[in-house]
């Protein structure tokens, strides 16, 4: 029996018990108490019967390299990392020009993966303002966070596995080879590290 069971069984009861008083007992002051009763166990089964939202962090990616096979895989967490804990999705679109920042479309074909990197862990290097090039430049109402720094701190595993996402989905081949990716623990994999 769950949790809510218990409690759905308990509610019921007293109703039970409520109901019972108000049939046999005739005191007044009994009858009041036996409705109230009543009442509160129907208030409770109705609060019960409503589904539970637990709300939750989101859920952090775990970089299991023992599982990783190939390319397309570290692909695969690239776009959970792109559209989760990276929080890239928030500012970017990929393939559709109503986002606050740069659309992404075949971003991983246009820049190299060294430029790639560049522009997630330092992105004030190149900043080009509006990504049209036409007319005077705009400017982004955001900014492009560092990635590798808090609040989004992707270590450098994640960041490899959200360039061979951005390739990927580019159609290009994915350049990361999984031997680059740094151990848990080993020294290179807080993703300070140049690459
Ligand atoms: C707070 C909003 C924001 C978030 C979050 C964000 N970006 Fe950006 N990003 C920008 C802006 C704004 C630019 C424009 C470049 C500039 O400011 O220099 C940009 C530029 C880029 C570029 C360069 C694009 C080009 O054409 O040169 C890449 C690649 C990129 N972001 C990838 C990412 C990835 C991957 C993530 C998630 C790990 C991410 N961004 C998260 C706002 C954001």
């Amino acid at each position: 029996m769950t949790e809510t069971q218990i409690l759905q069984a308990l509610g019921l009861g007293i109703m039970g018990v409520g109901g019972a008083i108000l049939l046999f007992v005739k005191a007044r002051f009994v009858r009041v108490m036996a409705f109230v009763a009543i009442v509160l166990g129907a208030f409770s089964l109705v609060a019960l019967g409503v589904p539970q939202m637990a709300s939750m962090p989101p859920v952090v990616e775990k970089f299991d390299l023992a599982a990783i096979k190939d390319k397309r895989e570290l692909a695969g967490i690239g776009q959970k990392i792109f559209f989760g804990t990276g929080q890239c999705a928030l500012c970017h679109t990929i393939g559709s020009s109503e986002g606050r920042c740069p659309d992404l479309k075949g971003v991983g074909a246009k820049l190299t993966r060294e430029f790639l990197y560049e522009s997630l862990t330092q992105p004030q290097a190149f900043t080009y303002m509006d990504y049209e090039h036409v007319g005077p430049a705009k400017g982004f109402p955001a900014k492009m966070p560092y990635i590798n720094k808090k609040p989004i701190g992707l270590n450098k595993n994640e960041i490899l596995a959200v360039i061979a996402f951005l390739q990927n989905m580019s159609g290009e081949e994915v350049t990361i080879n999984l031997s680059e990716l740094a151990t848990p623990g080993s020294a290179s994999s807080d993703g300070r590290k140049a690459l």
